[in-house]
């Protein structure tokens, strides 16, 4: 056997980079990019792959995921969640906490990386929720972890988010500890009240679910918490804008110097509520869907750079808990299988440019959360990168979904773009929908705060 001079040679591609398209072959060694070839049999190596003329892009990063392991792992677990990320061209996620228990100890932190670590085949980093005793924020910061997420509409919460000197104190400790704050924007008594107003009229679920979740709510509270990450110098990370009045709210906070990033789903530029009346509870989710001048505006957002990141916000759910009532129906759905082939479509369409993509989803998540040599094509970056034919048209198919979630709102869907493999650190992780590496090879991140 004549000796190995790289681990991976893949030849036949298209490499995206921000300077252009390359049409030849890279080559990884140790887990890292080594080169860019335009004869890459002129490299010794252990393992060739034919792309056959697909595109190379950094895999995606997905700062905005529910993997629920722990005890809500029958809705999903470490490992069918993270097939699902290897399925959909995603190498990294950023794990949400409102699980049970939820990850706002030290204790409960471990113990999830610890089961992380026998389960995921992609990478996974995770965020925390803030403890009730802000003491122990440092601890829990020092473990790794790329932010906080706050619900200020989660009854379940350990802090009390009426209180607003209870909100200051966890700003400014997630500030000193150099990690953003990732804001959910709605509040509980907000919610409230609307709610026990609209059940006092004659309308239906969906009614009071949608008015009791209106726009406005969510652009006070961008607003409420961006002034306080603006007194606390803390950076704040806005979840799954929904609306045009919440894009006002961010454009006035940062013209106020906020460090504001903001994320928005595919679900949120594409879908209205509309939806819920073909969909019903399947289509329920927070925010809830809204107006299709609420989609475009998003989109004129995602185009002008006030947005930074498309995220799935992968929020799965058993069907027999979807199949409840309306009212009794939890919000969220599956999104790690659809999100890319969703924007790849628009690309295919024209709508989006893929630089424009690769950015939204890859560059700037890594450099938001601060992943380190990851989100672009570069020599000496991770190997951890997705091949996608550009110009395969298929139709979503849920019940194929390696999440345990087997629905979608976007079920039957046509759409253009197929992934065909998922490298992670020049590994073939999937192909053709297929996992190919052991539970727990992929790597849990630790934060550098
Ligand atoms: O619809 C949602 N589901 N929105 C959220 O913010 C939470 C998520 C979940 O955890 O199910
Ligand atoms: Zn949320
Ligand atoms: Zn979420």
């Amino acid at each position: 056997m004549r000796s190995s001079t790289v681990d991976l040679v893949l030849k036949n591609s298209k490499i995206f980079t921000y300077q252009g398209i390359i049409s030849g072959g890279l080559a990884v060694k140790e887990g890292k990019i080594y080169n860019f070839l335009k004869e890459p049999e002129l490299l010794r190596s252990d393992k060739t792959i034919d792309a056959k003329g697909c595109l190379l892009l950094p895999g995606l990063i997905d700062p905005h995921v529910h993997l629920r392991d722990l005890q809500l792992s029958y809705k999903e677990d470490f490992y069918t969640g993270t097939c699902a990320a290897a399925t959909g061209g995603v190498t990294t996620v950023i794990d949400m906490p409102n699980t049970i228990p939820r990850t706002s100890s030290l204790k409960t932190l471990r113990e999830k990386k610890r089961e992380a670590e026998k389960k995921i085949v992609v990478n996974v980093a995770f965020y925390a929720g803030f403890p009730k005793n802000t003491n122990e924020v440092k601890q829990i910061a020092k473990e790794g972890i790329k932010g906080f997420k706050i619900y200020p509409h989660d009854p379940t919460e350990e802090v009390d988010f009426k209180d607003e000197e209870q909100i200051v104190a966890c700003l400014k400790a997630a500030a000193e500890n150099n990690l953003p704050v990732l804001v959910h924007p709605d509040e509980l008594e907000t919610i409230k009240t609307l709610q026990s107003e609209l059940e006092k009229q004659k309308l239906s679920d969906v009614e009071v679910f949608l008015g009791s979740h209106p726009s406005t709510s969510e652009a006070k509270a961008i607003t409420k918490y961006s002034d306080l990450g603006v007194k606390t110098e803390c950076h704040l990370h806005i979840c799954h804008v929904s609306s045009s009045e919440s894009l006002v709210a961010i454009k006035r906070a940062l013209s106020r110097g906020a460090r504001l990033t903001c994320e928005v789903t595919p679900h949120h530029l594409l879908l209205t509520s509309e939806e819920i009346k073909k969909q019903g509870a399947l289509a329920k989710v927070l925010p809830p869907l809204r107006s299709r001048d609420d989609n475009v505006a998003l989109w004129a957002a995602v185009l002008d750079g006030v947005i930074n990141v498309i995220a799935s916000d992968h929020a799965p759910h058993s069907l027999s808990e979807k199949e409840k009532t309306f009212a009794e129906a939890p919000s969220g759905f599956p999104g790690l299988e659809t999100l890319l082939p969703l924007m790849l479509t628009k690309v295919a369409q024209g709508d989006l440019r893929l630089e424009k993509l690769v950015d939204l989803t890859s560059s700037s998540p890594a450099k938001i959360f601060k992943l380190e040599n990851k989100g672009m094509l570069l020599e000496g970056y991770d190997a951890d990168m997705v091949l996608v034919d550009l110009k395969e048209k298929w139709r979503i198919s849920p019940e194929k979904f390696h999440s345990k979630s087997k629905f979608s709102p976007f079920k039957n869907w046509n759409v253009i773009g197929k992934v065909r493999m998922t490298f992670i650190k020049g590994i073939c992780v999937m192909s053709d929908g297929e996992i190919l590496v052991p539970r727990g090879f992929g790597n849990v991140i630790n934060g550098n705060p």
